[in-house]
């Protein structure tokens, strides 16, 4: 479990800190996103969570320790998985994972047994006697998860993980977070896309230059960017407003529907439009208003840069 108090940094001599007063918890067996865009400060609060850099003022404590004054004690359940790789590469994958291994003081079997688990499921156990200078950067970035998650922590940061990796790696990497949820660790998960964390994390919190201006619950997410549908059908009746009311709320006019407060995603309200045509029914206007959670995002943190 994390929690932050008034968390708050300000770098070198700037005026402006890079995060103000930030309080929050992510509690365990909880998957928490982290959406801004980018300079909006995600990075600087990963870094102060694990201990990286000391805050101007505000505390944070991983599982009840203080990670400035406890900083052993705290750091011994969290790991982070960094934005840019930040290992030696001029290292092989094996050496360097014992190497790490060493600092935790993990038992030499289930060193091995754990590399090998761990390199197999990020798809680089073929690669384990390469030098790292040779991975591509998705092999760089599954490397760091592998060394984040060498020590089995329960508290892990991820800052940007999904962001440069391959479909399939996307996939994984959700799996495996799920997994993490279902043991019940605290996952932190960073991304400067919204709907990336659409439907992985329990809630999402919102962050613009430094402050976080909103949480939003995990039910909030699929409707956020629509907001209705309006539909004409030459040939309604009463089974049809069934299929509307699965929707959303339903307003009729002759041969007029609005559907509104709508139970469902921007993209999957267009999903509508073929429900009706299989049942039968002559759709001759569908119009869906809303952008989309993108576009609701921007809406929120200001499409003009941080
Ligand atoms: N070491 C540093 N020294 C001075 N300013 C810094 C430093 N690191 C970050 N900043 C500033 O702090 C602010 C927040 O940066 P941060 O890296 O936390 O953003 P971010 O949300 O992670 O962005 P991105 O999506 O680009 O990774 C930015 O204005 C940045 O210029
Ligand atoms: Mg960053």
């Amino acid at each position: 479990m994390i929690t932050a108090e008034n968390l708050t940094k300000v770098y070198g001599r700037n005026l402006e800190p890079a995060l103000k007063s930030a309080s929050f918890e992510i509690n365990d067996g909880e998957i928490v996103g982290f959406a801004g865009l980018n300079g909006a400060g995600k990075t600087t609060t990963l870094r102060l969570i694990s201990g990286i850099i000391v805050p101007s003022s505000g505390s944070v404590k991983v599982d009840g320790k203080d990670i400035v004054k406890e900083k052993i004690a705290a750091s011994r359940n969290l790991a982070i998985v960094p934005e840019l790789p930040n290992f030696d590469i001029t290292q092989k994958a094996i050496p360097l994972l014992h190497y790490y291994a060493g600092f935790y003081g993990m038992d030499k079997e289930d060193t091995d047994r754990r590399i090998e688990t761990l390199l197999k499921t990020f798809d680089i156990w073929d690669a384990r006697n390469k030098k790292l200078r040779t991975y591509s950067q998705g092999m760089k970035k599954r490397f760091s998860i592998v060394s984040a998650l060498l020590s089995d922590p329960k508290n892990i940061l991820y800052d940007e993980t999904l962001n440069g990796l391959d479909p399939e790696g996307v996939r994984s990497m959700r799996m495996l977070m799920l997994d993490q949820k279902k043991q019940g660790k605290a996952v932190f998960l960073s991304s400067h896309i919204l709907s990336e964390l659409q439907n992985i994390a329990d809630r999402v919190m919102i962050i613009k230059k430094g402050s976080i201006i909103k949480i939003l619950e995990r039910s909030e997410l699929p409707s956020l960017g629509a907001s209705s549908v309006r539909i004409v059908v030459s040939n309604p009746d009463s089974k049809m407003i069934e299929i509307l009311q699965q929707y959303g709320s339903v307003e009729q006019s002759g041969n007029e529907f609005l559907v509104s407060d709508l139970k469902v995603s921007y993209e999957k309200a267009g999903l509508l439009n073929g429900d009706l045509a299989k049942a039968g029914y002559i759709v001759t206007k569908f119009d869906i208003s809303g952008e989309g959670l993108e576009h609701y995002f921007l809406s929120l943190v200001g499409g003009s840069g941080v």
